[in-house]
Formats: C-alpha cells, structure tokens, sequence
C-alpha cells in the first residue's frame, strides 16, 4: 500500500527543522493535523495507522509537553512507544550519544524523537540510524513540530497567517522556538518582529526577514499575535541581565504593554511559562486571549500527522532523504 501517496507529497525521510520546507509541505501537515484535532475530541482516540510501528523517545533534556505529547500521538495510532529515560540508561556510563542511538538502531524502531542540547545534533545521528528522526528540539537551533503546532493554533484562530503581524518576545538568542518559527512563520508569508533586550538577539538575525526591536510597546503595535519566551537560564553562560525584576519591567508582558497590540491580539507561550518573569499571570489566564492551552491540545495533532506521514515514507522503495 503506496501510504504517502494517499495521504500527501512530503518528500522528506526525517523532520529536522523547519527550514528547507515549503509552503505547500507546511500546509499540507497542517491540514492533515486537522483531521486528528477532531479525533483527540471524541471518546475513542484510537486508530492503527502505527500498528506495529515502534517510536522511542530519547531525550536528553527536561521534557513535560513535548515528550508526553510524542507518546500520546504514538500511542493514539497504534504505536508501541518506549520512553528513554537518559537519566537511568548508560549514557550516565558515558557513552556518546552516536553510540546510544545505534544501540537503539539495532533494535529496529520506526521513529528516533530526539532531544538534546547541542545544535546539530540531531541531524548527526539522523545520518547514522535507518530510522525516521524528529527533532524533539536540538539545542537552540530548531523545534519543529513547536512551529508547527503554533501556526495550527493560528490558523484554527485567525484562520490564516499570510500577512499577521507577529511578535516574538524574550530570550530569542537561545530559543529553538524562536528560530523554528520565523522560518515557518516567514516562509508562511508573516511579518515577524523580534522583541527583546540587545543582548538576547543573535547577530545579524535580520538577515532572516524579520524586523528587529528593543522596546516592548514599539513592538508590539499593532501586532495580531504576541508569542512570548521563557529566560533559557540552562543555556546561558554568563550575565545576560542586569536582574529579573528589572527584565519583567521592560520586557514582561502585562496588560499596559499589551495595550498597543491589536486589540483582538492572540497570547501565546510555548510553555514552561516563568510567571513574573516575562508573562504576568492575568495576561497568560485571560482565557479570551491567551491561546497557551489550546496550543498543547495542538500539540498532540501535530505529532500525530507528523508520526504517520514520516512512517508511511519509511514503505516507500527509494526514501528521498533531504
Ligand atoms: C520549549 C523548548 O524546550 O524549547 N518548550 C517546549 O518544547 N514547549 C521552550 C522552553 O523550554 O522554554
């Protein structure tokens, strides 16, 4: 049974990042998540499409959404999933990540989801095993199915993201969020403006079609959605801000700052949220406007279409590996 052809053109072995895909492959994942939005609503969540198929998850870093939402997607297709706990397996023993992954290659899985704190990492190990690999998130590089998971919430919303005004907000420099969607977010035809103090903005990050700000209310104007980030505090070596009170001040999103958005503007966090710190708490509750638990609903659809159209490429004769 040809499985990709019937569901849709995603010439890809492993999904990576977002940059490199286009608009009709973006689009058409995210049409096809739509379909298990509507099935994770009903009683029976349960299909086979993964009957058979094995998915572990190996992360190594701290995980809550990401992770357990990879192991309901498996799971509501039929999949067996097996959840690596790093901290109890040998890569305590020292062993390299390279080797953990053939390790895990000899036992035939279907699926790799790998999280890890180095950049490039992932693709690394994509390289080695005959698996499928999604990166669950490498380092601050990219976060795939976050950006993909965010534009569903969007478009469920909105409706379309071709032309929104978007604000990214916060530690961008050390956010695979951040990176994952402006390409998505720009390849979709947004216009994205990044907000946050100088020291948390990469270098010549410009260069990626967005637009560049220090002040929160000069961001945020007009903008039709405020994506707010956590302080990466794991991956910042050395002083990035003056204190956290000072940062909340300027840079935390509170009904004042929020007051030159559109006034409809949708409030989203990928989550772990830092209250205080750069969201204030009637912000991220304002159950109007903030989209942060509909975006882990999303979360759980995204994964599903993701896991059943990489698998479905795994049956055909040549994988076109991109
Ligand atoms: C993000 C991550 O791990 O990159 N979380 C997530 O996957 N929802 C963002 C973060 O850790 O701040």
């Amino acid at each position: 049974m040809d499985n990709a052809e019937r569901l849709f053109e995603f010439p890809h072995r492993h999904l990576l990042g977002i940059e490199g895909l286009t608009p009709v492959e973006i689009t058409a994942l995210l049409d096809h998540s739509e379909t298990y939005v509507e099935q994770n609503r009903q009683t029976n969540k349960k299909k086979s499409v993964l009957s058979g198929r094995t998915i572990i998850n190996l992360f190594y870093e701290d995980s809550t959404r990401t992770r357990t939402s990879f192991e309901l997607a498996g799971k509501r297709l039929g999949g067996d999933v097996i959840n690596m706990s790093v901290s109890t397996s040998s890569v305590k023993k020292g062993e390299t990540l390279i080797d953990t992954a053939m390790t895990l290659n000899a036992m035939h899985p279907d699926v790799l989801v790998v999280r890890h704190p180095d950049s490039g990492s992932v693709k690394l190990l994509s390289e080695k095993v005959n698996c499928a690999v999604i990166n669950g998130g490498d380092g601050a590089h990219e976060h795939p199915t976050q950006a993909l998971l965010d534009a569903l919430t969007i478009r469920r919303r909105i409706g379309h993201i071709q032309g929104l005004r978007i604000a990214i907000c916060g530690d961008i420099l050390h956010s695979r969020v951040a990176r994952s969607n402006i390409h998505l977010l720009t390849t979709m035809g947004a216009r994205v403006r990044l907000i946050a103090p100088k020291t948390l903005i990469p270098t010549d990050v410009e260069r990626m079609g967005v637009e560049v700000f220090n002040d929160m209310k000069a961001g945020l104007e007009d903008c039709d959605i405020v994506m707010m980030l956590r302080l990466q505090k794991e991956r910042m070596n050395g002083n990035y801000l003056p204190s956290v009170r000072e940062y909340f001040h300027f840079f935390g999103l509170d009904y004042g700052k929020l007051s030159v958005a559109n006034p409809n503007a949708l409030i989203m966090h990928p989550g772990p949220m830092n209250r205080g710190v750069e969201i204030d708490s009637e912000v991220a509750d304002d159950f109007g406007r903030s989209a942060i638990h509909e975006q882990v609903e999303m979360g759980v659809a995204v994964r599903m279409a993701v896991l059943e159209i990489l698998t479905a490429n795994l049956d055909q004769p040549a994988p076109r590996n991109l």
